[in-house]
């Protein structure tokens, strides 16, 4: 691997921090970037794009808002062009497991000719405990358009570990890995534990896609509804209920499980009312 510096996008995220820690901590250079990091980095301003890639040996991307967004394609497409561009050897992308647009852009980062890592991830298990689904688990119920579909809930935290392998050892170079995590749950499952965990009730409510959006709009305004809403329709159709093993393939050993992550976010603090 290269001695030059590793470039994190998305270095504030859940993934994102972790694996800037993670580098960090094993004494390697790292270039966290993010729109108020210094260069900034937006996905809107391609201008913003070559000061960061500079120099830069690999990099690790997780694009912002979701990859599953109809435009998430051309910008990956415009960044490999860049990091081509820029000398950078090895990528590492981050994408979703069942999302046809991510799926795109595994395409396009494997048709760059770069060294590349795909980790193609499943639902996070953080997403209910720093991403879209917290407000809701501290209110006590959980609203979704996913009926009793059994998702495979990975922990981020595994994301981060295959990530900094993927970044570090070349033994990575050209492997796709489905992360999940070891067990199938429905999101009523998942309330029943995180309930436990959190020491409050925790419900699950499955609604139609169109009262989902409608509720949400109001909350989030139209865009990010018709985004979240998007994704859900997508993916929640059971193709998902299956386990990967893109831990156990990198790392040689088993995923984290769900009751851990519900352990570790409600000592946190995080679920508190
Ligand atoms: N959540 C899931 O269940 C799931 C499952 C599979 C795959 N994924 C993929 O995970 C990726 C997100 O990763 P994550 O969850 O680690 O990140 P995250 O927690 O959603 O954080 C987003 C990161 O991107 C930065 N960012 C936001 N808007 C940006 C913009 N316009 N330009 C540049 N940077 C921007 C943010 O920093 P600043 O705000 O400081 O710029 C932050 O560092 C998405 O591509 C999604 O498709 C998610």
């Amino acid at each position: 691997m290269s001695s030059r510096p590793i470039l994190v996008i998305g270095s504030t995220g859940k993934t994102g921090r972790r694996i800037v820690s993670r580098l960090t901590g094993g004494g390697h250079r790292v270039r966290p970037a993010g729109r108020r990091t210094d260069p900034p980095f937006s996905w809107e301003q391609p201008s913003s794009w070559p000061a960061v890639l500079h120099g830069a040996g690999s990099a690790y991307i997780a694009y912002a808002p979701d990859l599953a967004v109809p435009s998430a394609p051309a910008a990956i497409e415009a960044l490999v062009s860049y990091a081509i561009e820029a000398g950078l050897e090895h990528l590492v992308l981050l994408s979703g497991r069942g999302e046809h647009h991510a799926q795109r852009c595994e395409k396009i980062v494997q048709g760059s000719g770069l060294s590349h890592t795909l980790i193609r991830a499943s639902w996070f298990a953080q997403n209910f405990s720093e991403g879209d689904l917290l407000e809701q688990v501290r209110r006590g119920m959980i609203t979704l358009p996913a009926g009793q579909v059994a998702e495979p809930f990975v922990d981020v935290e595994d994301i981060a570990d295959v990530a900094v392998a993927a970044l570090t050892d070349d033994r990575h170079s050209g492997r796709l890995y489905e992360l999940t995590g070891p067990r199938l749950l429905t999101f009523a499952d998942a309330a029943a534990e995180i309930s436990a965990a959190a020491g409050h009730p925790v419900g699950y409510t499955a609604v139609a896609a169109g009262e989902f959006r409608a509720a949400l709009a109001e909350e989030t305004g139209p865009e990010y509804a018709d985004l979240f809403t998007a994704l859900c329709e997508e993916l929640f159709d059971g193709r998902n209920a299956t386990l990967g093993r893109g831990v156990q393939d990198a790392l040689g050993r088993e995923p984290r499980d769900f009751a851990g992550f519900c352990r570790s976010a409600a000592a946190s603090g995080v679920w508190q009312r």
